[in-house]
C-alpha cells in the first residue's frame, strides 16, 4: 500500500457496515457521526479482546495460570498506556471507569483546601467534581482567544492565596472541538506553583499527547471515546498527591494489611501506587482494550491520522460555510484549530428536530442538546432561542431559562469521507426542502412519525 493510500484510508471499525431503517422503510448504511459521545470500537481492539477472552482470569488475586496471565496482561497494559501518553519517570497510571471517574478520583485526592481553577467552558465532568468534593473553585469566564485564556488564568493566580492550586482544563472542547493552549496554561500554572490536570477525553482519540512535553501534572481520558468501549478509563500523572490521599474506594486490592486490633477495631495499611486507588476486581478486558487501542493508533501514526482528520474538518467547514442558514459555534474564531468535533445551529430549525430528520431520513447519527457543557453552549448561543417545532421546544434546564439546544457532528479515525459528504448533502437538502416527514415528541425526544408529511 502506498503512503498516500494509507493516509487516506479510515481505520477499520465495527459497525461500518450496519444498515439502519429510514422513516420511508428503506435501509441505508449508518453514518456514525457522534464519535465525541462514544466512538465505535476499532476492529483491532475487538479482535484483541476476542483473542484474549478465552484466557480471561482474575487479576492480582489468583494462583492459576490464567490469573497470572491476566495479571501480566493488566500490568503490561499499564506500561503501554504510560508509553502512549509519554509519561515521566515516577508518573502513575491508575485505571478508572472513564474520565468522569478519573476527575472525581483526583478531586478527592488533592490536598484539603486546594484552590481549583476551571474555565466555565468545561464539560461538566471537569467543571463539577471539585466543588462536589468540597474544594474552593474559581470559575473563569469563557475566553475568546488563547491569549485571553492564559491572561485570565495568570491574573486569577496572581490574586490567589498561598497553598496548593490546581487548574483543570480540557485539551479539545467537546462542543466546538477547538484545541486549548494547554502548554501555555501549564507554564503559567507552574510559574505560580499551581498544578494542572488535562481533560483529554476529546484530545487523546485525535492527537498525539505527550505528558512530558505538555508538562501537565495529570491527564484523564475514557476508553469508550478511544475506540475501546469496555468500561475503563485512565488517570495518569504525578504520584505524590495520589499516594498521600485516602484511597478512592475502600476494599480488596487497595490494602497491604488489615488487622484486628485488641480494642476490636480494624487497622488498615493501604498500598501506595496505582493499587491504592484501584480497589475491587479490576476491569482487565476494559484495560486491555485501551492498551490495544493505544497500540493501534500509535502504529497507524498520529501524523497520518491528524492529517486525514484535518482534511475532513476542512471539507466539513467549507461545506457548512456555503449554507447561510448554518451557524457554526466557535469560541476562538472560525479558523481556530479543532479536532473532528463541530457544533452548529440552523436558522429556523429546532436542533432536536433537525437531528431527528438527519437520522430518520438519512441514517446519520449526530447528537443534539447542550452536550454536558451547559454554560459553554449558553455562551455560544447567546440570544439564540431554540425554534419551536412539531416536537415542541426542548425543556429549559432551569425554570425561567431560555430553551436552547444545538447540533454536534463528530468523527475520527474510522470515518469514511462519504459520511461527511452525505452529512453535508443532508444538511443542504433539509435546509432547502424541509423535512420529508412529520415528527412527534416521544418521552422528550423528537422522533419520526409514521405518517408522511404534507
Ligand atoms: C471533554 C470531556 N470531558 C469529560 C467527559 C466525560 O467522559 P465520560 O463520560 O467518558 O466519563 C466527556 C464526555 O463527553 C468530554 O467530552
Amino acid at each position: 500500500m502506498s503512503l498516500a493510500t494509507s493516509l487516506r484510508a479510515p481505520l477499520p471499525v465495527l459497525g461500518h457496515d450496519v444498515q439502519v431503517p429510514l422513516a420511508n422503510g428503506e435501509k441505508v448504511g449508518y453514518a456514525a457521526l457522534d464519535y465525541a459521545a462514544s466512538s465505535p470500537a476499532l476492529q483491532r481492539v475487538w479482535d484483541d479482546v476476542a483473542a484474549y477472552a478465552p484466557y480471561y482470569g482474575s487479576v492480582h488475586r489468583g494462583a492459576g495460570y490464567l490469573s497470572q496471565l491476566s495479571t501480566d496482561l493488566f500490568e503490561q497494559s499499564r506500561r503501554t498506556v504510560a508509553e502512549f501518553l509519554d509519561l515521566r519517570e515516577g508518573d502513575q497510571v491508575v485505571f478508572t471507569r472513564a474520565t468522569t471517574d478519573s476527575l472525581n478520583l483526583l478531586a478527592g485526592a488533592v490536598p484539603a483546601g486546594t484552590q481549583v481553577f476551571a474555565f466555565e467552558t468545561e464539560h461538566h465532568a471537569s467543571l463539577l467534581p471539585w466543588a462536589h468534593a468540597g474544594l474552593p473553585v474559581t470559575y473563569l469566564r469563557a475566553p475568546r482567544s488563547h491569549a485571553e485564556a492564559v491572561a485570565a488564568f495568570d491574573e486569577a493566580l496572581t490574586g490567589a492565596p498561598e497553598g496548593p492550586k490546581l487548574l483543570c482544563v480540557t485539551g479539545a472542547s467537546n462542543v466546538t472541538g477547538e484545541l486549548w493552549p494547554v502548554a501555555e496554561l501549564t507554564r503559567t500554572a507552574h510559574r505560580h506553583g499551581a498544578r494542572v490536570v488535562l481533560d483529554a477525553a476529546q484530545l487523546a482519540p485525535h492527537h498525539r499527547v505527550s505528558v512530558r512535553e505538555l508538562d501537565v501534572d495529570w491527564i484523564a481520558f475514557s476508553g469508550h471515546k478511544l475506540y475501546a468501549p469496555f468500561g475503563a478509563g485512565v488517570l495518569a500523572g504525578r504520584a505524590d498527591w495520589l499516594d498521600a490521599a485516602e484511597p478512592y474506594l475502600a476494599g480488596g486490592g487497595a490494602t497491604r494489611t488489615v488487622a484486628r486490633e485488641a480494642d476490636g477495631s480494624v487497622a488498615v495499611q493501604w498500598h501506595t501506587g496505582p493499587a491504592r486507588h484501584e480497589a475491587g476486581s479490576p476491569n482487565v478486558i476494559g484495560v486491555y482494550a485501551i492498551a490495544s487501542a493505544c497500540r493501534a493508533l500509535t502504529e497507524a501514526g498520529f501524523d497520518a491520522l491528524e492529517a486525514r482528520e484535518r482534511a475532513l474538518v476542512a471539507r466539513l467547514k467549507d461545506g457548512l460555510a456555503e449554507i447561510p442558514e448554518v451557524r457554526v459555534l466557535n469560541l476562538f474564531g472560525a479558523d481556530s484549530d479543532r479536532v473532528g468535533v463541530l457544533s452548529f445551529v440552523v436558522r429556523g430549525w429546532n436542533s432536536s428536530h433537525f437531528s431527528a430528520a438527519l437520522s430518520a431520513e438519512y441514517g446519520i447519527g449526530v447528537r443534539d442538546g447542550l452536550f454536558c457543557a451547559h454554560p459553554l453552549v449558553r455562551t455560544l448561543l447567546g440570544d439564540e432561542e431554540a425554534a419551536p417545532s412539531e416536537c415542541g421546544a426542548p425543556e429549559p434546564s432551569l425554570p425561567g431559562e431560555r430553551s436552547l439546544n444545538a447540533i454536534r457532528v463528530s468523527f475520527g479515525a474510522g470515518t469514511p469521507d462519504e459520511h461527511v459528504d452525505r452529512f453535508l448533502t443532508a444538511v443542504r437538502e433539509l435546509v432547502t426542502d424541509g423535512a420529508a416527514w412529520t415528527y412527534r415528541n416521544e418521552g422528550g425526544r423528537c422522533v419520526a412519525d409514521t405518517r408522511r408529511a404534507g
